[in-house]
C-alpha cells in the first residue's frame, strides 16, 4: 500500500501533498483521505503525550518546590524567634522601644533641668536675703501663707501694745518673742521648700540616668539585633527565591494543564481528495506521444545510420562533386516488385535490355533518351560514333546500358551496331538469341569477314559483333590494328558504335578500348558503388586520355531517389508521371 502512496511537499510552502494511487477511483480518494487524517491524528496524539508528560514533570518538581519553599520560610520565622527580632509595623521590637525611650529622655532632661534652674534660683534668692515673697515657691506654700497671716497679727498687736506700753513691758516683750518665733517658723519653712527641691532635682536626675542606662542597653541590643538581621534577610531571601520559582513553576503548570485539555494539530486539512475523473497511468496520451516521439528517434537514427553506412552515389550533384565528372542521367531499377516476381515465376524472365523494346515511351527509357542527346551534343564539332560503355566495378549495369541505348538509337532512326568487347563474360553474345556466322575473336585474329560478324537484333533494327561460344585467347586483341580498322570500318557503316566493356578495375584491355572511342560513359550503381572505387576508375580512365563525357546512375530506385534527388529530372517524375506510359509498373522497387 505504502508503494502507491506519494506524499510530497508542494514546492517551498508548508503543503503537503498526499496522494495514493488506484485502479479504483473512490478508493484512492478515501485512503488518500484516511492517510491525512490518521497523520492529524497522530500528530495530536504525540502533543497530547508531550505536555501531559511535562506536566507530570512539573508537578514533581511543584511537590520538591513547595517543601523547598516551606522549610526556608520556616527557618525565617524560627530565627526571627531565636533573634527576637520579632517585627512590628515594619521595624524591630528594640528599635520601637529605643524611639520611646528617647521621648521620655527628652522629657525627663527638660524637667530636670527645669527643677534645677528653680533650685539655683531659690537659693541665689535666700543667699542675698531677698525678702521671701518674691520667691514664687516660697509663696504657692499653704504653711508660708499661715505663717505670714500669723506674722501680720503679731505685728499689729506689737504695734498696738507700744503705743501703749514702754519697751520692757512684758506684754510688748512677750508679743516680740512670737514675733521672732513666727519668723523662725518662715526661715525653716523656706528651707524645707529649698531641700524639697533639692531632693526633687535629685529625683530627676535619677529618672534621666535611668533612662540613659535603659537607651544604652538597647542601643547595645541593637547593634547584635543588626547582625541577627542580616541573618534574617538571609533566610527571608532564600524563601522568597523557592517562592518565586515554585510560583512560576505552578503558573507553567496551569498553563500546561490547560493545553493538555485543548490541544490543537500544527496542521490542517486544507482541501480533502476528490474522486478522480481521469486515471492518472497508464497516461494513453503522454504514451503515445512517447512512443510516437521515440519511434521518430529511431527512425531518425536509422535514416542517419544508413546515410552514415550508405557512401556511394545518391544524387548527380555527388557525382559531380565527388567524382569530377558530369552527371547524364539516372537509370530507373526494373522490377524488383511483385508483378515481376511473378512473371519470374511464369517463367517469363523480362531483362532489362528488352524493357525498352516493349516500353519505349517509359522514364527508363526516356533516361536513355538522355543518355543518346548527351553523347550526340557532347562534341560539337564531330559527332562521337564509337562510345565505350564502362564502369568501375562488374554488375553495375553495362550490359544493360549498351543494349538499351542500342535499341534505343536504333528505334530513333540511327543505324546502330552494339559490339560485345567483354570477351571474358561475354554478356550480351548470352544474351542474343541469334548467333554469329563468326565471333569478335575470330575477326580480330583476321580469320574472319566484317559482314560474318554482324546479326540483326529481333526486337529492333540494332546490329550486334558477338563474341561465339567456344572461343578464347590470351592476347590483347584491343591493341591490335584489327580492332583500329574494325572501329574505322563501323564508323564508315553506323552513325553509333555502342561496346560493351569489362570492368576497368578488373580488366585492362578495357583502358586501350576507351582510349580508341570517341566518348567513354561511366556507369556506376547507384547508393552501391563506392566513390572512390568510381574516382580510380576515372583516373584510369584520364590517365590514357579517354573522353569521359559522364556518368550514368544505374539501378536508381525512383521512389526513394525522388526524396533525395533535388536537382535531377528523376525528381519531378511524379508530376511527369503522365508522359511516361508504360504498360507494366517499371519501379516497384
Ligand atoms: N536498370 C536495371 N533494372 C533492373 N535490373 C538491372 C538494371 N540494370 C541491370 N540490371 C541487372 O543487374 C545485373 C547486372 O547487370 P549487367 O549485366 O547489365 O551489368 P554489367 O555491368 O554488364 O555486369 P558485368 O560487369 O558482369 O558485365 C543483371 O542481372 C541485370 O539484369
Ligand atoms: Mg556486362
Amino acid at each position: 500500500v505504502l508503494s502507491r502512496l506519494s506524499v510530497y511537499r508542494k514546492g517551498s510552502t508548508y503543503v503537503i501533498n498526499i496522494g495514493f494511487t488506484s485502479e479504483d477511483p473512490v478508493k484512492a480518494a478515501s485512503l488518500a483521505n484516511a492517510f491525512a487524517e490518521n497523520y492529524l491524528l497522530e500528530q495530536l496524539d504525540a502533543k497530547f503525550d508531550a505536555t501531559s508528560r511535562a506536566n507530570s514533570w512539573l508537578n514533581d518538581r511543584l511537590t520538591v518546590l513547595r517543601a523547598e519553599v516551606r522549610s526556608a520560610e520556616n527557618a525565617v520565622e524560627v530565627y526571627r524567634g531565636q533573634s527576637g527580632l520579632l517585627s512590628a509595623q515594619g521595624s524591630s521590637l528594640t528599635e520601637q522601644q529605643i524611639s520611646d525611650l528617647n521621648a521620655q529622655l527628652i522629657i525627663q532632661t527638660a524637667d530636670y533641668n527645669e527643677t534645677v534652674a528653680r533650685l539655683e534660683s531659690v537659693k541665689a534668692k535666700v543667699a542675698r536675703g531677698d525678702a521671701a515673697d518674691t520667691i514664687g515657691e516660697v509663696l504657692a506654700s499653704a504653711v508660708i501663707q499661715t505663717l505670714r497671716a500669723q506674722e501680720s497679727t503679731v505685728a499689729g498687736k506689737r504695734a498696738e501694745l507700744s503705743s501703749r506700753y514702754g519697751p520692757r513691758h512684758p506684754e510688748v516683750l512677750k508679743v516680740e518673742r512670737e514675733a521672732a518665733d513666727v519668723q523662725a517658723q518662715i526661715q525653716q519653712e523656706i528651707k524645707r521648700i529649698v531641700s524639697n527641691l533639692e531632693s526633687e532635682v535629685g529625683i530627676a536626675q535619677q529618672k534621666v540616668r535611668s533612662i540613659e542606662s535603659g537607651l544604652n542597653r538597647l542601643r547595645g541590643e541593637l547593634s547584635s539585633n543588626n547582625r541577627s538581621l542580616v541573618r534574617l534577610r538571609e533566610l527571608e531571601r532564600d524563601a522568597e527565591a523557592s517562592r518565586s520559582l515554585y510560583e512560576s513553576f505552578l503558573e507553567r503548570f496551569k498553563e500546561n494543564d490547560d493545553q493538555e485539555t485543548i490541544t490543537d494539530a500544527d496542521a490542517r486539512i486544507i482541501s480533502k481528495a476528490v474522486i478522480p475523473s481521469t486515471q492518472s497511468s497508464p497516461n494513453t496520451l503522454l504514451n503515445i506521444l512517447l512512443g510516437l516521439a521515440l519511434g521518430v528517434a529511431a527512425g531518425l537514427g536509422m535514416v542517419v545510420l544508413a546515410e552514415m553506412l550508405d557512401n556511394g552515389l545518391s544524387t548527380g550533384a555527388d557525382v559531380e562533386r565527388e567524382i569530377g565528372v558530369p552527371f547524364i542521367a539516372s537509370v530507373p531499377k526494373l522490377g524488383d516488385g511483385w508483378v515481376n516476381v511473378v512473371r519470374n515465376l511464369m517463367g517469363k524472365t523480362q531483362m532489362p535490355g528488352d524493357f525498352i523494346a516493349e516500353n519505349p515511351l517509359s522514364m527508363f527509357a526516356e533516361s536513355f533518351r538522355t543518355l543518346r542527346s548527351t553523347i550526340l551534343l557532347s562534341d560539337s564539332d564531330k559527332k562521337p560514333k564509337v562510345v565505350t560503355i564502362s564502369s568501375a566495378l562488374p554488375g553495375e549495369g553495362k550490359t544493360t546500358i549498351v543494349r538499351s541505348l542500342g535499341r534505343l538509337s536504333a528505334m530513333s532512326g540511327s543505324k546502330t551496331v552494339i559490339v560485345d568487347c567483354d570477351l571474358r563474360l561475354r554478356q550480351l553474345s548470352k544474351l542474343s538469341e541469334v548467333a554469329p556466322k563468326a565471333g569478335l575473336i575470330k575477326y580480330l585474329k583476321g580469320d574472319a569477314a566484317l559482314r560474318d560478324l554482324i546479326v540483326k537484333d529481333k526486337k529492333s533494327e540494332c546490329d550486334y559483333i558477338l563474341n561465339s561460344e567456344n572461343e578464347y585467347t590470351n592476347r590483347d586483341l584491343f591493341g591490335t590494328p584489327e580492332f583500329g580498322k574494325l572501329l574505322t570500318a563501323l564508323r564508315r557503316k553506323y552513325d553509333l558504335v555502342i561496346l560493351d566493356t569489362a570492368p576497368i578495375l578488373l580488366v585492362t584491355e578495357t583502358r586501350e578500348i576507351a582510349r580508341q572511342s570517341d566518348a567513354v560513359v561511366i556507369a556506376s550503381r547507384w547508393r552501391k558503388t563506392k566513390a572512390d572505387a568510381v574516382t580510380t576508375a576515372t583516373n584510369i580512365l584520364q590517365s590514357v586520355n579517354a573522353n569521359i563525357i559522364g556518368l550514368v546512375l544505374t539501378q536508381v530506385n525512383m521512389r526513394t531517389r525522388r526524396k533525395y534527388g533535388i536537382g535531377d529530372y528523376s525528381y519531378y517524375s511524379r508530376q511527369y508521371g503522365k508522359y511516361y506510359a508504360s504498360p507494366i509498373k517499371e519501379t516497384v522497387g
